[in-house]
Order: C-alpha cells, then sequence, then structure tokens
C-alpha cells in the first residue's frame, strides 16, 4: 500500500527531541509541533517514539476500541508505581482493572453522587465563607482555593476524611507527597534514562513520597475497619462489594491503589476546570451575565438544592465549553492493537505503536467548529446543539477520555463544578485583580491557569 512517511521534527542522537520540551509546559511544544508539522508527527523521546495527532479526524479514528486501546506509558507508567493496577493505571488485561471497575461503577452512578450533595455543599459553602470574609479588597489564588475545596469534596465525599484545607496555609503532608509524586512522574517521563544517576535525590524523594500516600491511605481504611460508620461510601463499597462476574473482593492493597487514584485523578482536574471557567466567564461579560441571570432565576436567593443540579443548561454549556478549549487533562494516549493504516490509507501504524491525542488541538478544528473554534461560545455547548454536534463529529469533544477507560468520575466531577459556579455566581461579583491579566498556562500533570487572581465582592449577603 501507499502510506505516507509522517513527519518528524529532527532531534538529537540518543535523547531525540528530549530537550525540545519546554520543560513548564510541554502542552505548547506539542502544539508549536502540531501548528508546524500537521495532524499527525512523531517525536523521538528516550521512553520510545509516539506519534502525536491533533485533527478531529484522526483522533475520532483512534477512538475505535477494536482497533486501539489505551497504553500505560509515558507518565502513566510513573504513577503506576506509586498506585500500580488500579482503575488509572491498569494495562488492559489485568484482571484487577474489571473487578474494581464493576464493584466501583454503581458507586459512581448517579443515585450515589446525588447522595453526596450534602458534603458537596458543606465544602463549598466554606469557600463562599471564606471569600467572603476576605472581603472585595483581598486578591483570591483562584487556583489553589479550587484545589484545596476540591480534595476536600472529594476526601470527604469518598472516604469521610477531612484535610480541612481552608485552615491552613500549609499543604498537608499527603497533599505535599501527591503535589511532589505527580510533578517528579512527569519529569522522569521525558528524562532519559541514562541520566537516572544524576537524580538520585529525587529518586529517594519519589518513593518516600509513595510511602506517605500509601500509609495514609492505609490508614484510612484501619480507621473505616475499626469505627465501622454504616456510611455508604466509595470506601465501603470497596471493603464490602463482591465483583458480580468473577464473585471476587478487592484486596486491600487495591483498595489502597484506587483510593490514592480517585485524588490524583478526581481534584486537579475539576479545580482546573472551575479556575479556567471564571477566567473565561470574566473575560466574557455577556456569558458571565447569562450565567448568573440563569442562576437568580433558576435557584434566586435560597439555598441550592440538588434538584436544580439539571436545571442550569447555561452553566452547563459553560462547563463543556471551558474543557473544550482548556481540556484540563490536554492529552490521552492510544495504541494500535494490530498493524492498521489511518487517515483514508495515508499512515501506517504498527502493533502496539503508541499515538498521543492531542484533545487541546483536536477540540479546535475549524473542521467542526468552524471560524469560531477558538473563541468561548457557550451556546455552541447547549443541550441541542452539543447534542447535533457530537452526533455530526462523534468524539469532537473528548475531556472525560474514551471508550471503557473514559473518566469513571465525571457524574461526580459535573455534579460539583455545577454546584460550585451556581453557588460563586448566586453570593459574589467577581473581577480580575489585575485587569491587564491575560491567561497563562501551569501544566504538572493536568493544566491549570497560572498567575490567575480574581477578586470577589458579596452581592448581598451569604446565602
Ligand atoms: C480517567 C478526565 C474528574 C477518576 C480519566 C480520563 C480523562 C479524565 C481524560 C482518561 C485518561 C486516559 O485515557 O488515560 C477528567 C476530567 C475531570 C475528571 C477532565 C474533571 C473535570 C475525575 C474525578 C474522579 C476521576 C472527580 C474521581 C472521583 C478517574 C479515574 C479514571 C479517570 C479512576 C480511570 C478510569 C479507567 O481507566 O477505568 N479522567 N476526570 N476523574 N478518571 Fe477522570
Amino acid at each position: 500500500t501507499d502510506t505516507k512517511p509522517i513527519p518528524a521534527p529532527p532531534g538529537w542522537p540518543l535523547v531525540g527531541n528530549a530537550f525540545d520540551f519546554d520543560t513548564e509546559l510541554p502542552l505548547r511544544t506539542f502544539q508549536n509541533f502540531a501548528e508546524q508539522y500537521g495532524e499527525i508527527y512523531r517525536m523521538h523521546l528516550p521512553s520510545g517514539s509516539p506519534m502525536v495527532v491533533s485533527s478531529h479526524a484522526l483522533v475520532h479514528e483512534l477512538c475505535d476500541e477494536k482497533r486501539f486501546r489505551k497504553p500505560v506509558a509515558g507518565a502513566l507508567a510513573e504513577i503506576r508505581n506509586g498506585v500500580h493496577d488500579g482503575l488509572f493505571t491498569a494495562r488492559e488485561e489485568e484482571a484487577n482493572w474489571g473487578i474494581a471497575h464493576r464493584i466501583l461503577m454503581p458507586a459512581f452512578g448517579p443515585a450515589s453522587i446525588q447522595g453526596m450533595f450534602t458534603e458537596m455543599h458543606e465544602i463549598a459553602s466554606q469557600l463562599a465563607l471564606k471569600w467572603a470574609r476576605h472581603g472585595e479588597d483581598t486578591p483570591i489564588m483562584v487556583t489553589d482555593d479550587f484545589t484545596r475545596l476540591t480534595l476536600d469534596t472529594l476526601a470527604l465525599c469518598t472516604m469521610n476524611f477531612r484535610f480541612n484545607s481552608y485552615y491552613h496555609d500549609e499543604l498537608h503532608p499527603f497533599i505535599a507527597a501527591m503535589g511532589d509524586f505527580l510533578t517528579e512522574s512527569g519529569a522522569r517521563a521525558t528524562r532519559p534514562s541514562v541520566m537516572s544517576v544524576l537524580y538520585q535525590q529525587a529518586n529517594r524523594k519519589y518513593w518516600e513520597d509513595i510511602e506517605v500516600l500509601r500509609r495514609t491511605a492505609q490508614s484510612v481504611l484501619d480507621t473505616r475497619r475499626k469505627h465501622p460508620t454504616g456510611r455508604k461510601d466509595l470506601v465501603s463499597a470497596m471493603l464490602e462489594g463482591v465483583d458480580p462476574k468473577t464473585g471476587q473482593k478487592l484486596s486491600d492493597s487495591s483498595i489502597i491503589d484506587n483510593l490514592i487514584t480517585f485524588l490524583i485523578a478526581g481534584h486537579e482536574t475539576t479545580s482546573g476546570l472551575l479556575s479556567f471557567a471564571f477566567y473565561l466567564l470574566i473575560k466574557h461579560p455577556e456569558a458571565y451575565r447569562k450565567a448568573q441571570d440563569e442562576v437568580d432565576s433558576v435557584i434566586g436567593k435560597g439555598p441550592i438544592k440538588v434538584e436544580h443540579m439539571n436545571k442550569l443548561p447555561y452553566i452547563a454549556a459553560v462547563l463543556r465549553e471551558t474543557l473544550r478549549l482548556c481540556p484540563t487533562i490536554p492529552v490521552i494516549a492510544r495504541q494500535a492493537r494490530e498493524d492498521t493504516v489511518i487517515g483514508d490509507g495515508k499512515y501506517l501504524i504498527k502493533k502496539d505503536e503508541r499515538l498521543v491525542l492531542l484533545l487541546a488541538q483536536s477540540h479546535l478544528d475549524p473542521k467542526v467548529y468552524g471560524e469560531t473554534a477558538k473563541d468561548f461560545v457557550p451556546e455552541r455547548m447547549l443541550d441541542d446543539s452539543f447534542e447535533r454536534l457530537t452526533k455530526e463529529f462523534p468524539d469532537c469533544w473528548k475531556p472525560f477520555g474514551t471508550g471503557m477507560r473514559a473518566c469513571i468520575g465525571r457524574p461526580f466531577a459535573w455534579q460539583e463544578a455545577v454546584l460550585v459556579m451556581a453557588m460563586l455566581l448566586q453570593n459574589f461579583d467577581f473581577s480580575l485583580d489585575d485587569p491587564t491579566y491575560e491567561l497563562q498556562y501551569k501544566q504538572t500533570l493536568t493544566t491549570k491557569p497560572k498567575n490567575f487572581h480574581m477578586r470577589a465582592s458579596l452581592r448581598d449577603g451569604l446565602t
């Protein structure tokens, strides 16, 4: 067959393109190469030679579960050192993935998530109270406070554990260890292995951090066993749940893997989403007004209730559009099951070869989103048009990943994000601390805004 060679940016012997990475923002390197080399190109890295794909058409093809699957390589393989075959880092063929997935799916289903509303509401109210006390003259470190919110929410709802992050300037040792572990996992993935001797101290710290994470999770488990509460949450689902297919239960070590996994996968992503959403709203006063009007007319001044959650279509559209422009997990990976050809016969992909799906770029494809692809237009994400769009262009919006390895925490994240947006818009008017601020990115494993500070002034009293 007449396949075409896949373009590749020139690299160096041994290290390939490893030093081409913008160390602060690897995503920018991927995007710059995409502008230069087009919808598919190959990079040479010490850990392999993945291809990077950025058009909707190719992303759609790679979402085909029959021909492609999720590989566990790069940063994921490093995270796996800490959480083994937990849901996020398991290989397809590993039995523990299926067992945990089947046991946990119901615990992440709509009914269970609605059952977490009261606790989500409590943590969100604490944030509103904190910002109200700050007063309108204090700059708010938006992303830091949203990260406190999402971590505390996750830990409380899923394992009845209180980090009480709002009350500390210093991060809880678990949180510090997790942050360092994630950053180091990313760094290890781009570092040539020949150089690992130069990083002995970092390596030692990395394994110590893993110990901190596992010890903390073990103590959550021990506490629950010693003081059974009758709570229905993820810990009880994992302790008691029986896999309907194999009849097996989860081992302690598997429960610990997954507890840490939820904290890893479920807090920065949602915190980044909320941060980007507020940035985009402030920069688009018309959309801001519509979102706030919706909250005022649907909820008014009273308490927010779980019934309101699916009655806020404009807020939902704002969140979808935010994840399109700023997907907080900006890339996912796929791997060919067999030799195959993609792109209408153009590109040969060999069995097991890895491809990076650059969602941050495929979400901007003008063939799908037209001339306004780079603009913030929540209207295109209102339920009806969103449905039409994703029907006409399947896989054009993939911030939660794809196929059987798509995000299990999506309903959790969604309820939390809708609730927090609604509560904050109901109670405050927001503005930029520095009116000239333009979006900058910070990337660890996820992306979030950098140096983004807001001011919050109370509209009336707190509701
Ligand atoms: C998987 C995004 C919130 C738990 C994923 C994947 C993406 C994603 C893209 C697929 C990763 C891959 O293909 O390698 C997001 C976004 C979120 C969010 C954008 C928030 C806006 C959450 C929350 C939780 C969570 C709140 C937990 C409570 C997980 C888990 C997986 C996963 C366990 C692995 C699923 C599997 O492979 O079986 N997420 N996520 N996520 N997410 Fe989320």
